[in-house]
């Protein structure tokens, strides 16, 4: 791992407001109220993404994410996702305390989906 490489590519994670162009980000955290979704269509950039950022970010980051879980890119979250929501769904992560249940509900529909790059 040369580690430019890959940091290079960070960030994405490292600013939520400049995010690849998309303007207006809502409110930023997600409280858990989604009714906008319709219940079928998860985004990753969107909904996945800035949960990760919040809730696991600080642990799972490059250069030394814990576990060799990274989960600042959809790659790195791609290849993980089976642990992740694994984890979320069992409550064991983040080990501050477990997701709100509309936010587990968020990573399994995504997971669901075919983890989609959207
Ligand atoms: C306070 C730091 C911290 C936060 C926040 C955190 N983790 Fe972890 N995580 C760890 C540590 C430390 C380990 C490795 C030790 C362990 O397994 O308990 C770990 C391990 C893992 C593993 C591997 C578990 C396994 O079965 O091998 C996964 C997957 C994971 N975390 C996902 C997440 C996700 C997803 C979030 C956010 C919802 C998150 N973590 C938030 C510290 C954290």
């Amino acid at each position: 791992m040369g580690g430019a490489g890959q940091g290079g590519s960070n960030g994405q994670g490292g600013s939520a407001a400049k995010d690849g162009g998309v303007a207006g980000t809502g409110g930023g955290s997600d409280a858990g109220t989604k009714s906008d979704t319709g219940g079928s269509t998860v985004s990753f950039s969107k909904d996945i993404l800035p949960m990760l950022n919040t809730s696991c970010k600080s642990c799972h980051s490059p250069p030394s994410p814990n576990a060799g879980v990274d989960v600042t890119t959809y790659s790195a979250v791609k290849s993980s996702a089976t642990s992740i929501n694994s984890a979320i769904q069992r409550g064991i992560m983040p080990p501050t305390g477990a997701l709100s249940s509309a936010n587990k509900q968020l990573i399994q529909s995504w997971v669901t989906a075919g983890e989609p790059n959207n």
